[in-house]
């Protein structure tokens, strides 16, 4: 199967900027020596569903280095890096499907194009390739499945699927809630603010809405570089818990949004700003998103009651309504992604060594793992902590 991507021109800079990471991943680097000698994907058909980004390209060199026969990826929604795809698609055993302002149906039907190849190993983001295997009746029954986010878990237990082989939900690990989404995620997350915006953080009123693991890092993080948070979040707990961790806390969600000078999302649901809300927004108020999805934020709701929309700056629209200007920031895809380079590198290179070789345990030894989703095996959240904490 052919490669879609952006530019295959770009491989070259993609390799360029491949070094760094490589240099900064030693987890990976370890897993990729053991995974030479152990060969535990051998002649297996990898599908991966994640963001295009150079910590993942890296991370796949281990996969391919474990035996792989053949990767085919495809990219999340408006995370994909031109020049890491490129750099990726250049690999005679790796199929890329991923380009920067792909829609929903491109991503679609790249899954119906990955599903007829019939992998055997799911490493899914989103659920995507997960739904995707279970909508239809297929015809062949993979190994098993890694899902990565607190997204994926969701949409499968909403989905009402009943699941085929194991799942091993990445996010159930309590490693990748406490390092990756509650400390990892905000610092990205101020970084993407930073990048996209160049607008000094410090008193400025910003609004996060949803308290969990990567709301609450996120919130902490703003506020430390002198903002004025607050939060809202639909359980009474999380929201009690940011009081007492000292944000402003209302459960008016329009009390908030009327003050407030930046809002972000980190719901992991649908349709958390709405239309309903434009007599409640600020003039000039700033609108981003870090859950997995956009949709979060219902664009095509707010732009379809806009006077005009106009394009200010790489990645900034201004939305003009009647009496006010409302900013949104990358489309409200991920702002962390797609603003800038995604989580910092070591919390990914802890993030995707728990995607290894939790693969690497579906694809060799499946004794101890049910049918369904569960967590990451203990042992391997305690050895990924031992090698993080003496690395
Ligand atoms: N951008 C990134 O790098 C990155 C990394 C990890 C996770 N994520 C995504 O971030 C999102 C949040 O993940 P998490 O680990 O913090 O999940 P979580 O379950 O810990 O927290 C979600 C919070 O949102 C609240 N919530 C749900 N519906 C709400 C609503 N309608 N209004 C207000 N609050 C609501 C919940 O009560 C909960 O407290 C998910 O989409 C996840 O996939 C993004």
């Amino acid at each position: 199967m052919e490669s879609i991507i952006d530019d295959r021109s770009l491989a070259e800079v993609g390799q360029q900027r491949m070094g760094w990471f490589r240099e900064q991943m030693p987890l990976i680097t370890a897993i990729k020596k053991t995974f030479e000698k152990e060969k535990p994907f051998q002649d297996l058909n990898i599908a991966i569903c994640l963001h295009v980004e150079p910590k993942t390209a890296y991370w796949i060199e281990a996969l391919l280095a474990g035996g792989a026969r053949h990767i085919f990826l495809v990219g999340c929604l408006g995370t994909t890096k031109p020049d890491t795809a490129a750099f990726l698609a250049a690999k005679e055993q790796v199929t890329v499907l991923a380009k920067e302002k792909d829609t929903m149906e491109d991503h679609q039907r790249y899954l119906e194009m990955v599903m007829s190849e019939k992998p055997q190993l799911f490493l899914d983001n989103g659920a995507s390739l997960i739904l995707a295997y279970h909508q239809r009746q297929r015809d062949w029954l993979p190994l098993g499945a890694n899902e990565e986010t607190r997204t994926g878990r969701l949409l499968i237990d909403d989905s009402g699927y009943s699941l085929k082989f194991p799942v091993i939900v990445i996010d159930d690990s309590p490693l990748k809630k406490l390092l990756e989404n509650a400390v990892g995620v905000g610092q990205s997350v101020v970084d993407g603010l930073m990048r996209s915006t160049s607008l000094l953080l410090g008193g400025k009123r910003i609004l996060v809405i949803g308290y969990g693991y990567c709301g609450s890092g996120t919130a902490g993080k703003l506020r430390a570089m002198g903002a004025h948070t607050s939060v809202y979040d639909i359980d009474p707990v999380y929201l009690l818990k940011a009081k007492a961790d000292g944000h402003r806390v209302s459960e008016e969600l329009p009390a908030l949004i009327a003050e407030a000078d930046i809002i972000i999302t980190l719901t992991g649901r649908f349709n958390i700003l709405t239309a309903e809300h434009i007599p409640h927004f600020k003039d000039g108020v700033i609108l981003a998103n870090a859950g997995h999805f956009g949709f979060e934020i219902d664009v095509p709701g707010l732009t379809a009651r806009a006077a005009s929309i106009e394009t200010v700056g790489k990645g900034k629209q201004m939305l003009t309504f009647q009496d006010k200007r409302v900013f949104l920031l990358e489309e409200a895809n991920p702002l962390n992604l797609s603003a800038g380079d995604g989580n910092p590198i070591e919390i990914m290179d802890l993030g995707l060594s728990l995607q290894a070789l939790c693969g690497a345990r579906i694809a060799t030894d499946r004794s101890q793992l049910i049918t369904g989703v569960q967590p990451v095996p203990r042992d391997i959240d305690c050895l990924v902590s031992r090698q993080m904490i003496n690395s």
